[in-house]
């Protein structure tokens, strides 16, 4: 097992009313969109073994795993107002949950304890996306996966321009979402080999908000 105090101390910033009251209003409405729903259907059932959901949010996600491949899940996300929608969620799956509250920077598990890691809409959003990445190789098994569904960085230069343009905005009233971060190529950079994915504008999406990358990314 690995030492807590070996490794940096992250805490979450502390949250405003706009945070803890409008910030999960707005994630449910935008990550439940239609196009999304049927992207996560893609990728969340392939989680098998012991799972970790690193930004499990309000518990988006249940509905779409199956517990038939799961020995056991465990949850981690530092919103207090999204934990208890998240264990609601597990159980009305009926799947066991240890879902804590924690960031991804810093994660309260042993080394290589998960088989695979799901991370959903979360590394636009966390304070240290290399730091997060580490750790998910840390707690992942060796040859294990990180399965990923992300916005980030458009290709195309006039979409980046809007993207630059609008992220700081953006990020401080969504929760610090970023809008212009790498997803495939900062797995590759943290020494993950990547399988399965793919890249593409979700439909009905402004283009600066709708460049998504998925796929696995094996420890
Ligand atoms: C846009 S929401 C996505 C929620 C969910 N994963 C989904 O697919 O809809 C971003 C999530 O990342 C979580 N988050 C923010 N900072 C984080 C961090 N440092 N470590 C882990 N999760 C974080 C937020 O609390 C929130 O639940």
């Amino acid at each position: 097992m690995s030492s807590p105090n070996s490794r940096p101390i992250f805490e979450t910033r502390p949250a405003s009313w706009w945070d803890r009251n409008a910030v999960p209003k707005l994630i449910g409405f935008c990550c439940a969109q239609p196009q999304i729903m049927k992207a996560r259907s893609r990728i969340v059932p392939k989680a098998d073994g012991d799972v970790l959901e690193l930004g499990c949010g309000g518990g988006i996600n249940m509905e779409f795993y199956d517990p038939a491949r799961i020995r056991s899940f465990s949850g981690l996300d530092p919103s207090p107002a999204l934990l208890d929608a998240s264990r609601e969620a597990a159980s009305a799956r009926g799947m066991t949950a240890d879902i804590r509250g924690g960031v991804g920077e810093a994660m309260p598990f042993d080394d290589a304890s998960f088989d695979t890691i799901l991370v959903t809409f979360t590394l636009c959003s966390v304070d240290e996306q290399a730091q997060v990445l580490k750790e998910m190789r840390r707690v992942l098994r060796p040859g294990g996966k990180a399965l990923f569904l992300e916005h980030g960085r458009a290709p195309d230069a006039s979409v980046q321009k809007w993207q630059r343009r609008i992220e700081p905005v953006w990020k401080r009233i969504g929760g610090n979402c970023h809008l212009t971060r790498q997803i495939t190529g900062a797995y590759q950079a943290a020494g993950f080999r990547i399988a399965n994915a793919d890249k593409t504008y979700m439909p009905k999406t402004p283009r600066p908000f709708g460049w998504i990358e998925w796929g696995e990314a094996r420890n």
